[in-house]
């Protein structure tokens, strides 16, 4: 919907949007004088209001209280702070469960999800989508002329899932429309096996608990569905504020790496693509987490995107949640600008007293504006300003892509595979960390996309692939890009019926597979030797014919024949080399298709991104390092002259400018 639809430069205007939720219906008035005090201090331009309003706003069935916000985004305006407004669809009212109990969505063994907590809609349900459709219209209705209004945040990251009877209408109507006839549908989705033949639509259900393992096609379709029926929830509420306000744009917040959505499609429908990222401060790997997610949203915008929640300390849901050590928070939002950001934003403002994340920590904690947090928090918001006139708007140069597509995912990550032991995120991240390490920035792209701005693109895993998917990649190849692509890819078709001979037969012809013998896929911890490395997770018995090179597995049932192929331009691994071996064959492969690092010489722990004319450093590491960097350079956070290199303190960063 991006034409002729505003952007986020539209709410940016040369600044980086700093801010986070902001709940100030948790809060006596009173206290809003110090957030917004506190928020100036901060350098906070932007908070999301409303996000979770609803029993406020709608009291009672109808009924509107909107005199609280009115007052809110007066003084917010004042004080010059921009207004994200959510509509507050996520968390419906306890009256609407208690009148409409058609609106509460069920699991696949039919429990009803209940009021008490959050996101207990029924995507399906025509009430709740009533009820949505008219508090979104008077919201837009009365803020669509506010001065502070800035963007539309579309209820927050939808996730929900329904198995329910009118889930169930629904979801025979979204196959009728996908299939045409039933004969397709029993086609497609295979029922000449275990007698699941459907004679009429109505006997169709959603995946509900079986006795045993469930149609595969029918689950697939079933994510397929509840991605469209969630996308149909957003773009009724964002068409809605889009006739009230056409010129401010529009979004939704994802959640990262989430399995439940098509973000690909879903990122066509919204104006800013926008994420919330949390990686765990003690994981070694949160870095490498946070620059795939980051990658991924910007490949998915197409440009500048939004981090529109993150945590300044610590978050209370995982089993121990360690606080964020001094100069973590500041490092990871400059990655996310570095990496294509132009809004760093938090979950949320100040911390809560009472519900449910009275223990996640806010921007202003419970230790207040002497906290920590808060003075951090106010150094990066400094930081941020500083940044803005030179960032915004400008674009992170990737030469590289990585390959990811949904439909894959729900199609390969089900029951009843040669191997659950692991999972495509497990595959995701190993890649996208290796060229990370070898300092090289990938966007991410559909395996159906225009490819031919890359000069090499890497495939962790694409189990399902689609004809058109294929013919792309071979094309990719044919007009002189490299290909890498790993285990178990090109192995289904759309409707995940399995290609004859176990891969699609032009892809083995592309890597020079003979014939793919069997996959030999390792328990946790086992690992196989190739010649220089050693491979986790998968093997496969593969019969080569005529590559231009083969790595050999070295002892066990595989001796001798081929880990990784490569004919031509194509590579195919069928195992996961170790972390050290397949950054050095991916960054040779790279290399060999002419992409260089962001620079030379860099430690392992520095990060380099380059976006627009200027070059982020980043030191994950604990202890200072010194980086060589050629030519003389404005170092922007300091104002600094930098000749030759740079000195990075710990969990320091360095933004040069040539
Ligand atoms: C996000 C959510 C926020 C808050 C946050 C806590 O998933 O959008 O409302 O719950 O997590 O980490």
């Amino acid at each position: 919907m991006s034409t002729g639809r505003p952007a986020l430069a539209d709410a940016t205007r040369g600044r980086v949007l700093f801010g986070g939720d902001y709940n100030p219906e948790q809060w006596p008035e009173e206290v809003w004088q110090e957030d917004v005090r506190l928020m100036r201090e901060a350098g906070v331009n932007s908070v999301t209001v409303g996000v979770f309003s609803w029993s406020r706003l709608e009291p009672q069935p109808g009924e509107r209280d909107f005199g609280w916000l009115d007052r809110l985004m007066d003084l917010l305006h004042d004080h010059e702070i921009g207004v994200v407004l959510a509509t507050p669809t996520a968390s419906p009212p306890p009256w609407m469960g208690r009148l409409h109990p058609d609106t509460l969505p069920r699991d696949a063994d039919g429990h009803v999800e209940r009021w008490g907590g959050r996101q207990h809609f029924s995507h399906s349900s025509a009430t709740y989508r009533r009820y949505a459709a008219a508090i979104t219209e008077d919201l837009a209705a009365r803020y669509g002329g506010h001065p502070a209004l800035t963007l539309w945040h579309i209820n927050n990251e939808y996730c929900t899932y329904d198995h329910g009877d009118e889930a169930a209408a629904a979801f025979r109507r979204w196959l009728r429309e996908r299939y045409g006839t039933l004969d397709s549908l029993n086609e497609a989705w295979g029922t000449a096996f275990w007698s699941q033949r459907y004679d009429t639509w109505d006997g169709i259900l959603p995946p509900r608990r079986t006795h045993y393992l469930k149609n595969p096609a029918q689950v697939l379709d079933f994510r397929r569905f509840t991605s469209d029926m969630l996308l149909e929830c957003f773009t009724a509420e964002r068409d809605i504020v889009a006739r009230h306000t056409p010129h401010i744009p529009v979004t939704t917040n994802f959640m990262p790496l989430w399995t439940g959505q098509d973000a690909w499609r879903w990122a066509e429908e919204e104006d800013v693509v926008s994420v919330d990222l949390y990686p765990d401060p003690r994981d070694p790997l949160a870095r490498h987490h946070g620059a795939l997610v980051q990658d991924m949203t910007r490949s998915q915008a197409h440009g500048p995107w939004m981090l529109m929640e993150q945590a300044a300390g610590a978050v209370n849901w995982r089993g121990v949640n360690h606080p964020k050590p001094r100069g973590l928070n500041r490092l990871w939002s400059l990655q996310a600008v570095a990496r294509g950001a132009d809004a760093i934003c938090y979950f949320q403002w100040r911390q809560s007293r009472q519900g449910a994340e009275k223990f996640h920590s806010g921007m202003l904690g419970h230790a207040g504006e002497e906290g920590r947090t808060f003075q951090e928090v106010k150094q990066l918001g400094a930081d941020l300003a500083r940044l803005g006139p030179h960032v915004t708007g400008t674009a992170v140069t990737a030469e590289v892509a990585v390959l990811h597509d949904w439909h894959s995912w729900w199609a390969g990550d089900q029951e009843a595979r040669p191997s659950t032991r692991f999972g495509l995120p497990d595959l995701l991240h190993a890649w996208h960390r290796a060229l990370t390490e070898a300092h090289l920035t990938a966007d991410f792209a559909h395996p159906e996309h225009d490819l031919s701005a890359y000069r090499a693109v890497f495939v962790p895993q694409l189990y399902l692939l689609t004809d058109a998917a294929v013919d792309n990649l071979l094309a990719y190849v044919h007009g002189g890009g490299h290909l890498v692509c790993g285990f178990h890819t090109g192995v289904a078709d759309e409707d995940d019926r399995i290609r004859p001979g176990g891969m699609d037969a032009r892809l083995r012809e592309l890597f020079g597979i003979r014939v793919l013998h069997e996959w030999w896929p390792l328990e946790t911890g086992e690992s196989v030797t190739c010649e220089g490395f050693t491979g986790t997770l998968w093997s496969e018995e593969i019969e080569p014919a005529d590559p231009d090179e083969a790595i050999p597995y070295r002892g066990g049932e595989l001796d001798g024949l081929p880990a990784v192929l490569r004919r031509g331009r194509a590579w195919y691994l069928s195992t996961l080399p170790e972390p050290d071996a397949l950054r050095s064959l991916l960054a040779r492969i790279a290399a060999e298709a002419g992409v260089r690092p962001a620079l030379d010489g860099l430690p392992a722990h520095v990060e380099a991104v380059r976006r627009g004319e200027l070059l982020f450093l980043l030191n994950h590491g604990r202890d200072p390092v010194t980086v060589t960097v050629p030519g003389t350079h404005a170092e922007l956070l300091t104002g600094a002259a930098v000749t030759g290199a740079i000195t990075l303190e710990r969990h320091g960063a360095a933004v040069l400018r040539p």
